[in-house]
């Protein structure tokens, strides 16, 4: 985190100039100005394949790639022109009560989904296809509709690579056969691999579009005249890099440190208490397609995120990831399940600073990373403007 709390005082002209040069960097480094090129991931030699990308956008939109034909990526992460979550379908709905997550910018994360339990984006991708709340696929249906669908896509994706090309024609040989052998598993996990590359490919391209704080934040930059409206959002960024330290969590241009922290947020009730990032860690080294799995492209000495996973019980029981604060402003309800139906709620969260129940359970005061911060008035609507402008 930066803190900058410098202002013009009487103090002299020194720290009004110190505190001028710190604005103008804030400026830079938690606006879109700031952002840092896309980490690669080493498990995914389709990454930055612009072919892959393209069927991946197909794929994205399309719902044959569901149990009843009407359900695709799009339909939850795609509104009214934009990549943002689609609200009208209630958190109850979708999986384990979670709320729908921005994904444009999703690719800067180490790891995917509130609690973390998958490592790749294109992992994260195949979830949904055979999760029976959402595309209610399996994975030999979905190999078999893409196979069929998209041949030429695929073949000259598949082709760009000697192992996958191999199972890529032995699906196909199956198929073609009527099925009468026993399906190819290997083969078809490697094409289903493919897919979520494929997706992954396409999310990874998505732009990341400038908000108005990212205007707010040229001016600055640039040394032009705020006018009130814009003078009122970057005081409230100053109140979130400074008295109410946001930014040590919700840090640089995306608002995230892509990290997971107990916040001791309330849970929906059906849950009842929820471990969060701890539930998910004994199985992270073995998740079928992650990062140490045959269908990584990675070679083990790539998998330093889970080979140094920080595994503790304090960091991690109730703790789920940091969001993104982008495209925030357009949530109707945020938090994990949707806890909170406004912003207004949620600063009071943090102002307060509950204990939360999860300490409790280890004799511990609590195992909340947040403290009472004690905001005035002014300084929260300052904040909410800020966060408006996301
Ligand atoms: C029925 C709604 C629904 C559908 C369909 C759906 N998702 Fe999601 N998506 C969610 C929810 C809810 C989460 C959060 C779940 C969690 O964390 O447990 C999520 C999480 C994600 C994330 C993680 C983002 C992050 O930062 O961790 C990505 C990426 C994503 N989905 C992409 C996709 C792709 C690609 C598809 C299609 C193959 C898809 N989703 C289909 C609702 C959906
Ligand atoms: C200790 C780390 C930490 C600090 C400090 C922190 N946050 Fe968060 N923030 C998180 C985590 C983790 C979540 C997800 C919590 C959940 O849903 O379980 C979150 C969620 C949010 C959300 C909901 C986003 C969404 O998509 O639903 C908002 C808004 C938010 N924080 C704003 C703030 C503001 C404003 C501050 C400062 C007053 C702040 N945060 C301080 C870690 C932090």
């Amino acid at each position: 985190m930066k803190t900058f709390l410098l202002t013009c005082t009487l103090s002299g002209l020194l720290t009004c100039v110190t505190a001028q040069a710190t604005d103008l960097e804030d400026a830079k480094y938690f606006s879109i100005f700031g952002l840092a090129p896309l980490p690669t991931d080493p498990s995914n030699d389709w990454q930055k394949d612009p072919d892959a990308a393209q069927l991946g956008e197909r794929l994205f939109f399309d719902t044959g790639m569901s149990a009843n034909g009407t359900v695709a990526c799009a339909s939850c992460h795609f509104t009214e022109g934009n990549y943002v979550a689609n609200e009208s379908i209630p958190a109850e709905e979708s999986r384990n009560f979670r709320s729908v997550p921005q994904i444009t910018g999703a690719a800067y994360n180490r790891f995917f989904f509130w609690d973390g339990r998958v490592d790749s984006l294109w992992a994260q991708a195949l979830k949904p296809i055979e999760n029976p709340d959402e595309h209610q696929f399996t994975r030999l249906k979905a190999v078999t509709y893409v196979v069929q669908a998209y041949p030429a896509q695929l073949e000259i994706i598949a082709a760009k690579s000697e192992k996958y090309h191999q199972h890529l024609k032995s699906v196909q040989h199956w198929l073609a056969t009527n099925q009468h052998s026993e399906a190819p598993d290997e083969s078809i996990n490697f094409i289903f691999a493919l897919i979520g590359k494929s997706l992954a490919a396409f999310e990874t391209m998505l732009p990341i579009k400038p908000v108005l704080w990212d205007e707010v934040a040229n001016a600055k930059i640039t040394g032009r005249r705020l006018n009130a409206e814009q003078e009122q959002i970057w005081q409230g960024f100053k109140v979130f890099n400074g008295k109410a330290r946001c930014s040590s969590c919700h840090d640089g241009p995306l608002f995230t440190d892509y990290s997971f922290h107990n916040t001791a947020m309330p849970s929906n009730p059906v849950l009842g208490i929820e471990a969060g990032r701890y539930a998910v860690l004994p199985a992270i080294k073995e998740n079928e397609f992650g990062c140490y799995s045959p269908y990584s492209d990675a070679g083990s000495d790539d998998c330093l995120h889970l080979k140094y996973i920080n595994l503790s019980v304090e960091s991690n029981f109730g703790a789920f990831k940091t969001p993104t604060l982008r495209g925030v402003s357009t949530k109707a309800r945020l938090g994990h399940s949707s806890q909170f139906p406004s912003m207004e709620e949620m600063i009071d969260h943090y102002d307060q600073a509950p204990k939360g129940v999860h300490g409790r359970m280890f004799n511990m005061d609590s195992l909340s990373e947040l403290q009472p911060i004690g905001l005035t008035t002014l300084e929260k609507e300052a904040l909410l403007a800020f966060l408006r402008a996301l």
